[in-house]
């Protein structure tokens, strides 16, 4: 990315303060998603970079990943996996829990969604890492189902929050804009 592709995307995502709950400063995707320039810039900026990897998969995160992983990989020419929150998936599923701030949730994924050879190439997707528990939880599972994850990739990290090192220690991890 130019300087100048750099401070679209950033001008083009909106601070929300105190949503969901007070203190908390939301990144607002939604205004770059209806920019056309930013929105394209950024899919652009995906497409160069991941062209080279071969993958076989793009795996998007519910609900936001699944955004931007669609649309990379239709791009690239690549099949696409939703990674869902539990109870969405209607054939067999293998499930990972995770932790919030109070109780759990958990993500699921198809047994059979990256085919029946060992080892494809799969990358993550998802819109934000913050604590990083979603998107360990769902390179966990891409694992499970016998796939591999070859990047995992934010538009949005978190720099402040553990999430990223953390990740790292299960699969590269590429952030296109830090905060
Ligand atoms: C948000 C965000 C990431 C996740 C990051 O999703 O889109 O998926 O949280 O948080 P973490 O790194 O601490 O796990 P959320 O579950 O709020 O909802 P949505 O994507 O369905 O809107
Ligand atoms: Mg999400």
């Amino acid at each position: 990315l130019t300087v100048d592709q750099k401070a679209l995307l950033e001008s083009a995502i909106r601070d929300i303060p105190d949503f969901p709950k007070p203190g908390i400063i939301f990144k607002d995707i939604t205004t770059l998603l209806n920019n056309a320039e930013a929105f394209s810039t950024l899919m652009t900026h995906l497409k160069t970079r991941y062209e080279s990897y071969n993958l076989d998969f793009v795996a998007g995160i519910d609900a936001r990943g699944f955004i931007f992983g669609a649309a990379l990989a239709q791009m690239l020419g690549v099949g696409f996996v939703p990674i869902r929150k539990k109870g969405k998936l209607p054939s067999t599923t293998v499930s990972e829990k995770y932790s919030l701030e109070y109780g759990f949730d958990e993500v699921e994924v198809h047994m059979d969604a990256f085919g029946s050879d060992k080892g494809a190439k799969v990358l993550l997707i998802d819109d934000l890492i913050a604590t990083g528990g979603t998107a360990k939880a769902a390179a966990s599972l891409i694992e499970k189902v016998g796939a591999h994850c070859v990047e995992a990739c934010f538009i949005l990290g978190l720099e402040f929050l553990p999430g990223i090192d953390s990740l790292t220690e299960l699969t590269p991890v590429y952030t296109v804009i830090g905060v």
